[in-house]
């Protein structure tokens, strides 16, 4: 019988993309799925989606950027559900694509709030929950590729995708001892609507003057590197996988090993510069 039947699940930015793809592969595996997210009418649909194919479903809009939100609906979950076990912090936002002079506050904001501190309210939500009972859990945290490694112009996207990877670094040295398992999933491209984030910028993220590279070439490069991505129906099966095999880092693209094998060896080589140093020559071995 698999580990997850019964268990309950709440997923952020669940009612499309791979936050959907996650919320089927754990239905398929009988578990109770809290699916919520920013747009109600996606929402909707998706639960519809879901409850058609047997899965018990709450559906509740949050917005991961407000504390109070969650905590509202980890209420309604518990009430519902009884014991929670999983939160999949999924939610996120590509955020401006932008060269250094062009950064602005406002995007930077908006990334921060709903890619970082999405993830941080929704484990410290929904912890205690998972903390109350001694049946044990999981965090799953989406970041990304971009986690391993900047990305060019992917500036706050960058930022808060390896801050999620240093979280979830920090939160299963905290977290495994109690039976809370914590996973983060790194994907490259999948094929989803994350190019058009621009459709979930709540009104107060706006800036008065539009990025004046919104269109550019770039970001056209990128919605094709997305299209011609994964199938997202793939990311929820290669989740369940990865946390049946109990996996911290959950990569989707091997392909991309190189790439960051080229990375620590850049930071090995770096070290080894240190080792040479005549500035640290006298500071005894650190
Ligand atoms: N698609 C990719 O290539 C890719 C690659 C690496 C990582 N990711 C990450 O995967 C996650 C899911 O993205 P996706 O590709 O499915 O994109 P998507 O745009 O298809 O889905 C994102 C979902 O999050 C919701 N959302 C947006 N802002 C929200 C908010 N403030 N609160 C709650 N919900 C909100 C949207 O309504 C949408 O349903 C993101 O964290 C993204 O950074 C995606």
């Amino acid at each position: 019988m698999s580990k997850f039947k019964g268990k309950t699940a709440i997923i952020s930015g669940g009612a499309e993309g791979i936050g959907l793809s996650i919320a089927k592969a754990l239905g398929e595996q009988g578990m109770n799925i809290v699916l919520t997210d920013i747009n109600q009418q996606n929402l909707e649909n998706a639960a519809k989606e879901l409850e058609e194919s047997g899965v018990p479903v709450l559906t509740a809009r949050l917005d991961v950027a407000d504390e109070e939100q969650w905590k509202h609906i980890a209420e309604k979950a518990s009430e519902r559900f009884g014991k929670l076990h999983m939160v999949v912090n999924n939610a996120g936002v590509g955020g401006d694509s932008v060269s250094v002079e062009n950064q602005e506050k406002k995007g930077w904001q908006w990334t921060l709030d709903v890619n970082l501190m999405g993830v941080v309210y929704g484990a410290k939500t929904i912890v205690p929950f998972i903390k109350s009972h001694d049946e044990g859990g999981w965090i799953v945290n989406v970041a990304s590729m971009a986690g391993m490694g900047g990305f060019l112009h992917g500036g706050a996207y960058n930022a808060t995708k390896a801050a999620v990877v240093a979280l979830s670094e920090s939160w299963y040295e905290e977290l495994s001892s109690q039976n809370i398992n914590v996973s983060v999933l790194c994907p490259a491209f999948v094929k989803t609507r994350i190019y058009d984030s621009e459709r979930n910028r709540p009104e107060q993220y706006k800036s008065e003057i539009s990025s004046p590279e919104s269109n550019n070439s770039f970001l056209k490069k990128t919605k094709k590197m997305i299209e011609n991505g994964i199938e997202v129906s793939i990311v929820g099966k290669r989740v369940v996988e990865a946390l049946n095999n109990g996996e911290f880092y959950i990569f989707t693209h091997p392909g991309y090993r190189s790439e960051i094998q080229d990375r620590f060896k850049a930071i090995d080589e770096a070290f080894k510069d240190s080792e040479k140093s005549i500035a640290l020559k006298e500071v005894p071995n650190q």
